[in-house]
């Protein structure tokens, strides 16, 4: 069978053929390629982590040696989370390059505002959700500390704060619970904005070039697509496999930071550079500015953006006004975080009634009186093993504990 009557055949299964709809030429290039780049590295993500959850126990007093085991002693281990960890920058990179391809080339005029907001919507809920609760979990003196600042947040968000914090319940601690949250409604909240970004795009096609003579129109006329959709396709695949082939070089070589236990003193250790400038609002302000009032005013400043800049041109020179307050927010961010690298380590103030504990309770508690949390002991083998199913409050007489077999050496 030929080459072509094969193809026939699968088209006629598939229809993928209708896949060539015309896009602009542009469409190949770099820059707008840069969201498709973004989405091939979540998917690279998902596809990492359904691993990891293979072998990842988020249980408070485990979790953090679960990921020594899989660094150290699981076949592949180390590359594999080496690669999802170097991934997750890579996807916070190449979002970001997105976001500055779009803002710069005004790609968020009307009719494509409310891609803009999908877009908005789909930037914190990768950085502040999915990355966050992603640095948590493995519970090193960082992740635990993170979880303090979270805790320290829920507070002042009242009945909402309490439903997401320890106020809900007893029965599972909040690093299970910040892990369930990573690997099953950030995904899913990721995938709806996806959706949702991508339908947008579809049906006002990319946007013409910020120069010549499409500039102030809101679509390249149809005459002119004179790109398809497979080559843009095409051209992603390029893209990514160069990019995150040396993303896999890196996480070859480069492991990934990762402490020991975590000690229930606060150090005040620095969180990972994407939430650094944040780190230095909180050395002049505390916690809740810092983080709550800072990421609510960088919403703010993204919702802004469409409302401030609203002319047909997407030309730069006609755009100084929102290209400045870009450029005064860039080096803001810039500052604080190259302040907050340099600065020694600070431990911060949270909500008046205290700061929470990094596992789990917003009280003062000591690590055997977390829920969820029983004996740990070593086995024969060496490994942990966990009485871990009971809840608080739970006897061996009223549940009898499971041997809950944890990471065998
Ligand atoms: C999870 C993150 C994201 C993914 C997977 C994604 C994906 C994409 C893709 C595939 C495109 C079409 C091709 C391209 O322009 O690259 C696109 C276009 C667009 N995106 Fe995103 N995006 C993401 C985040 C964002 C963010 C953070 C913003 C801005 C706040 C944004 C705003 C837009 C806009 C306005 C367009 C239309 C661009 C045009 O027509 O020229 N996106 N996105």
């Amino acid at each position: 069978m030929s080459n072509g009557s094969l193809w026939n055949r699968l088209d006629q299964w598939t229809r993928l053929s209708r896949l060539s709809f015309p896009v602009p030429a542009h469409a190949k290039n770099l820059g707008y390629c840069l969201g498709g780049i973004t989405l091939t590295g979540f998917v690279l993500l998902f596809l990492t982590g359904l691993i990891l959850t293979q072998f990842f126990n988020p249980q408070p007093d485990l979790a953090n040696r679960s990921v020594h085991y899989i660094a150290e002693q699981v076949a592949g281990g180390r590359f594999l989370r080496s690669f999802h960890y170097w991934t997750a920058e890579a996807v916070v990179l190449a979002m970001c390059a997105h976001l500055l391809r779009v803002f710069i080339s005004g790609a968020y005029k009307a009719p494509r505002v409310l891609t803009w907001y999908f877009g908005t919507a789909l930037f914190f809920t990768a950085t502040m959700l999915s990355y966050f609760s992603g640095t948590v979990i493995k519970l090193d003196q960082e992740g635990s500390e993170a979880m303090v600042h979270y805790q320290a947040v829920l507070e002042v968000l009242g009945p909402i704060g309490s439903l997401m914090g320890s106020g809900l319940t007893d029965s599972v601690s909040m690093n299970v619970r910040m892990y369930t949250f990573h690997i099953t409604l950030a995904p899913l909240l990721l995938i709806a904005l996806i959706v949702g970004h991508f339908y947008l795009i579809h049906v006002f096609n990319i946007s013409p070039l910020p120069r010549g003579p499409h500039s102030r129109l809101p679509q390249v006329p149809a005459a002119e697509l004179t790109g398809t959709f497979t080559e843009h396709l095409w051209a992603i695949t390029r893209f990514s496999l160069i990019f995150y082939g040396l993303v896999a070089m890196v996480a070859a070589i480069v492991q990934p930071p990762l402490g020991g236990e975590p000690s229930l003193e606060q150090t005040g250790v620095k969180p990972p550079w994407i939430y650094l400038w944040q780190y230095g609002i909180e050395n002049f302000v505390g916690i809740i500015p810092g983080i709550l009032y800072s990421s609510l005013v960088l919403l703010l400043l993204f919702l802004i953006v469409p409302m401030l800049d609203r002319g047909p041109s997407r030309d730069p020179k006609d755009r100084k006004g929102v290209l400045a307050l870009g450029a005064v927010t860039f080096v803001v961010l810039l500052g604080l975080t190259l302040y907050a690298w340099l600065s020694p380590p600070q431990v911060h103030k949270g909500h008046e009634h205290g700061h929470g504990h990094p596992h789990g309770n917003t009280q003062e508690h000591s690590m055997d009186e977390m829920p969820g949390m029983g004996e740990t002991k070593e086995t024969p083998s060496g490994g942990p093993t966990h009485d871990a199913d009971a809840p608080t409050g739970s006897s061996e007489e009223e549940h009898p504990a499971h041997e809950h077999e944890a990471p065998t050496r």
